[in-house]
């Protein structure tokens, strides 16, 4: 006994005595998420929700802090639709774009503001309540600088004042935080969208160049185009329209005046050129701009030297705004996260399906920052898109972590069309992330009970079992598309032409067994999933309600008989008996009238 309480004793002493100058131990956590932004918010609810260990780290000393200085004229472009006619939650969230999930009601930024376009300091005050609320454990005024890996289970986390945090499992919420700045001769004579002044005097009698076409550059262009002689925005390419091409990240019309005073006609401009073959000269107090080897060269027909171009009067104040790019100096070099490139640009990091680093397993990605997997296709990019996908992290990382499979009904297959028609009309997650997310129906052997995931990546489907826990050969895939861009957009409305649907419609794929990996990764450009045993198109609606008994109902009751070869038709008692007594075989919408339901009804989740 003794000779144990005194080894005891001098170890005690050795620790205290050799590192009595060591810091303190690391904090230690299963899941540290860094930003308290709303993807970290939204993805802290779901880790909260589930009783995790997890903290998130914030940079200031306010959730949502980015909200206080961006967008820099202070209005949101997200919609704030606060009435619908409609009382369900789930149908409205498809038209509050601000509003996070949540399941304390107060928490809809219909509450907040009744503006369509919300002040961005409201959106700032609905993230502090969310965040205090529901009791979300954000650490503020710590600055994650690095993040290293430990070992191969854990990585090490240190902030401004060289504190250190052991996580188990990081997840990247910071968004895109570095100005894109590209390299151009002349770039110190321009200012950048985030430090450009916000007092209009500044730009009284001022004309003024804007590089980028994007929303920034034209919101910059309306909120001063009042004080300014007149604005040229300067682009590479043609400015796309968010109602032409569906995506919300191209121009919004609440921001496109300038279209209007460039159209018809009032100064204003908008003129392409790359701008790393420009030249930016300061001579006084304005900016010139050359374009070597343009500026000397001859008109074609006329063989006279060039005088007419479009970039010969100076501009008083050139402003950037030409986006933002994904930080990496976060990253130590044991953590080797690449970047993903669009059109060569490396805007966001390279992740997976999963929203996982590639070559990095356990540190993930959340918001903004994973919108490399659907930009310019889908809304991953913004509030209304990644509160679902912030979601859908927390049912992968249930799953992974905690052997949690993903949240399902189980039901009698006669309940079948009724399920899928409801999330027709009412489902928001599907709704917003369009060919990104899709439900899942599955099926028993015997094809009497089906099993029911909604909001899954069909971009994973080939790892359905491996990625959910749930174990299937035969699925349904259900999710929103929107047709080919055709020039003319009318509504289709015949149900014989639905594959032809320009607008927002639905879509179910049916395979006999999942498609391989392989065929996942051979998708051709425009496909959402690899080609199927069957397809249905449900014809687009002007009223966004596919309920109509023959055009939308009925078309889909008989594509899903043909995939199951059962009968799915809602028969009455005696029409039931009357098969029973002159048939050989019975309808199994009669077979199971009374099947106990084993668990929630259809629509009911976990959440909400
Ligand atoms: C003392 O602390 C330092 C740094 O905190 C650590 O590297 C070292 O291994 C510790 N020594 C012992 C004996 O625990
Ligand atoms: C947060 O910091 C800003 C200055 O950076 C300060 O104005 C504000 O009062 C602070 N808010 C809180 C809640 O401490
Ligand atoms: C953090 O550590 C580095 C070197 O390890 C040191 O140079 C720096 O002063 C430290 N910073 C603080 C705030 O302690
Ligand atoms: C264009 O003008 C510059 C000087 O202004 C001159 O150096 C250059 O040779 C000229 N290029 C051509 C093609 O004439
Ligand atoms: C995960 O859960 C399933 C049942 O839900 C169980 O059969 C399996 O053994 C579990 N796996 C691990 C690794 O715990
Ligand atoms: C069909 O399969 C399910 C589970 O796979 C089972 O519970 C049920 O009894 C089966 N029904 C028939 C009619 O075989
Ligand atoms: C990939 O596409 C090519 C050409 O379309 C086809 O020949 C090949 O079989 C496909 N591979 C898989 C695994 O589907």
């Amino acid at each position: 006994m003794l000779p144990h309480i005194v080894l005891v004793l001098w170890l005690y002493m050795q620790v205290i005595t050799i590192n009595c100058t060591a810091n303190l131990p690391a904090l230690k956590k299963d899941y540290c998420i860094i930003g308290a932004g709303p993807s970290g918010l939204q993805l802290g609810y779901f880790l909260h929700k589930a009783g995790r260990d997890y903290l998130i780290f914030e940079r200031t000393n306010s959730s949502g802090a980015f909200f206080m200085d961006y967008p820099r004229h202070r209005t949101m472009i997200s919609i704030n639709k606060r009435n619908t006619g409609k009382t369900n939650k789930e149908f409205n969230l498809r038209h509050d774009w601000n509003s996070l999930l949540s399941d304390d009601d107060s928490l809809q930024m219909r509450h907040y503001s009744h503006d369509f376009f919300p002040h961005a300091d409201v959106f700032v005050k609905y993230l502090q309540d969310y965040t205090e609320k529901h009791g979300i454990n954000v650490k503020y005024n710590t600055n994650i600088v690095n993040v290293k890996r430990r070992d191969k289970f854990e990585f090490q986390m240190q902030d401004q004042s060289n504190n250190t945090y052991d996580c188990g499992t990081v997840i990247v919420g910071t968004g895109l935080s570095l100005p894109n700045i590209p390299s151009f001769k002349g770039v110190e004579h321009t200012v950048g969208y985030e430090d450009m002044s916000m007092d209009k005097a500044d730009y009284e009698g001022k004309t003024v160049l804007i590089m980028g076409k994007g929303n920034s550059g034209f919101e910059t262009a309306d909120y001063i185009m009042g004080a300014t002689n007149f604005i040229h925005i300067l682009s590479r390419t043609q400015y796309k329209l968010a109602w032409n091409t569906h995506y919300v990240g191209d121009l919004r019309a609440v921001n496109n005046g300038l279209l209007d005073t460039y159209l018809l006609k009032s100064l204003d401009g908008v003129l392409y050129s790359e701008v790393e073959k420009m030249k930016f000269v300061k001579i006084g107090d304005k900016i010139h701009i050359t374009q070597p080897g343009k500026s000397n060269s001859t008109h074609r027909q006329s063989r006279r030297p060039v005088d007419n171009n479009d970039l010969r009067e100076p501009y008083d104040v050139v402003i950037r705004c030409l986006g933002f790019k994904f930080d990496f100096s976060l990253f130590d070099k044991s953590v080797h996260v690449e970047p993903g490139r669009i059109k060569g640009k490396e805007k966001y990091p390279a992740i997976t399906h999963s929203y996982e680093a590639f070559n990095v397993p356990g540190l993930f990605f959340t918001g903004t920052n994973t919108h490399s997997l659907d930009h310019k296709k889908s809304a991953g990019g913004f509030i209304h898109g990644f509160r679902y996908t912030a979601r859908v992290l927390s049912r992968i990382l249930e799953f992974r972590n905690h052997n949690v499979s993903w949240p399902s009904v189980t039901q009698p297959t006669t309940e079948l069309l009724n399920h899928i028609v409801k999330r027709f009309n009412e489902a928001s997650g599907t709704y917003q992330m369009y060919g990104v997310l899709g439900d899942i129906v599955m099926f028993s052997r015997n094809r009497t009970v089906y099993t029911y995931i909604e909001e899954f990546p069909v971009n994973l489907l080939d790892q359905l079992r491996t990625k959910t826990g749930h174990d299937t050969e035969e699925v349904l895939v259900i999710i929103m598309q929107y047709g080919k861009r055709r020039f003319f957009k009318k509504f289709t409305g015949i149900p014989g032409k639905a594959h032809l649907s320009y607008f927002l419609h639905p879509v179910l794929y049916y395979y006999d067994e999942l498609p391989s990996r392989g065929a996942m990764r051979n998708l051709t450009e425009g496909s959402v999933l690899p080609r199927p045993m069957k397809v249905h198109h449900t014809v687009e609606d002007f009223l966004t309600d596919f309920t109509a008994p023959n055009s939308h109902i009925l078309l889909l009751r008989r594509f899903l008989e043909s995939c199951f070869q059962t009968d799915l038709r809602n028969l009455y008692d005696s029409q039931c008996f009357s098969m029973a007594m002159t048939s050989e075989v019975v309808s199994s919408m009669c077979q199971y009238n009374d099947y106990q339901l084993k668990m929630s009804l259809p629509g009911e989740r976990q959440g909400s």
